[in-house]
């Protein structure tokens, strides 16, 4: 299987750095190394640090830049627990492209897909006790899962399906299930205005629930305020508007507390031409902060 994650807003995440000190860089969603690859070969000075909280991931990107011998590292954590890195505060650039890479949708088995069948699992994780999304579905109660679906998926018919679910004779155990029960859930009508799969936000709500994803975006922040390096960059890219809420939210707190500057009054979002090479592109947002250097 070949597997291929085309790095989004890359040129404008390049162009930020290359105006920036940029010796030491730490990547905090490694993915398939996109970022870390073009900087290792854009910077030939510079050395890259890169965490995952996904080991296929991890060792995917150790075997992709292992011509780059020691200019770079990689790391299995969790951005959440950033401030346990040793020597975190000694980055020039610290950037985060956050959601999924396309290895995790691609491969069947991760359970992240809804067009390919396998076990809905959506654990970024296994070894972090988190429930799969099959669990989540069979344990979680009817008002709770509808909240799940609005909150994180700002699906309309987020209460019908979640009585749909809990209303099925067995348990959702599979991406091919969950998606056959959407489509036999929704109005035909409502299915063809969608003007996408009537199982993305469902996918999309499971997945941010599972991984605890906004959870660690606070934590991420909370954490990198205090142990990000004086005068270094700071780099977003997020996908869902509730990340790129939190992380607006926080850059104005810093800022106020005069802590540094964002350098995005506007999030910086893919050009026309980018979004028809790389459609998934779409729903990016960069936005940029510095550190004062007192
Ligand atoms: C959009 S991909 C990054 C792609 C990468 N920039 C590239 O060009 O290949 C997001 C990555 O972030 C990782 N990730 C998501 N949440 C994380 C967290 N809390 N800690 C560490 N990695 C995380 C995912 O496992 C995934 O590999």
């Amino acid at each position: 299987m070949i597997i291929h994650h085309e790095p989004v807003l890359l040129n404008e995440v390049l162009s930020f750095v290359t105006s920036h000190e940029h010796s030491r860089i730490f990547d905090g969603t490694l993915g398939l190394g996109g970022y870390s690859e073009a900087i290792l070969k854009n910077f030939p000075e510079s050395f890259v640090f890169g965490i995952d909280r996904d080991n296929q991931a991890i060792n995917f990107s150790r075997e992709r830049l292992k011509d780059y011998g020691n200019r770079f590292y990689a790391h299995h954590e969790n951005f959440g627990n950033i401030d346990k890195i040793e020597n975190i505060n000694s980055f020039d650039v610290y950037m985060f492209d956050l959601g999924v890479s396309n290895m995790q949708i691609t491969i069947p088995e991760r359970g992240f897909s809804f067009q390919n069948d396998g076990y809905l699992d959506m654990r970024m994780n296994p070894d972090e006790n988190s429930m799969t999304a099959a669990e989540v579905l069979r344990v979680t109660d009817e008002k709770t899962l509808a909240k799940i679906f609005w909150e994180y998926g700002e699906e309309r018919y987020s209460r019908l399906i979640a009585s749909a679910i809990k209303k099925s004779k067995s348990p959702i155990t599979t991406t091919a299930e969950l998606v056959n029960l959407i489509r036999d859930t929704l109005p035909a009508p409502v299915q063809r205005k969608m003007g996408t799969h009537p199982a993305r936000r469902i996918f999309q709500a499971l997945r941010i629930y599972v991984n605890n994803e906004t959870g660690e975006l606070e934590k991420l922040l909370k954490a990198l305020k205090i142990c990000a390096k004086k005068n270094s960059l700071i780099i977003f890219v997020s996908y869902h508007s509730l990340e790129d809420r939190l992380v607006k939210k926080n850059f104005r707190e810093w800022q106020n507390e005069n802590l540094g500057k964002i350098l995005t009054k506007h999030p910086l979002i893919p050009s026309d031409e980018e979004i028809k090479s790389n459609y998934k592109s779409r729903s990016g947002k960069l936005r940029a902060f510095c550190i004062n250097s007192d």
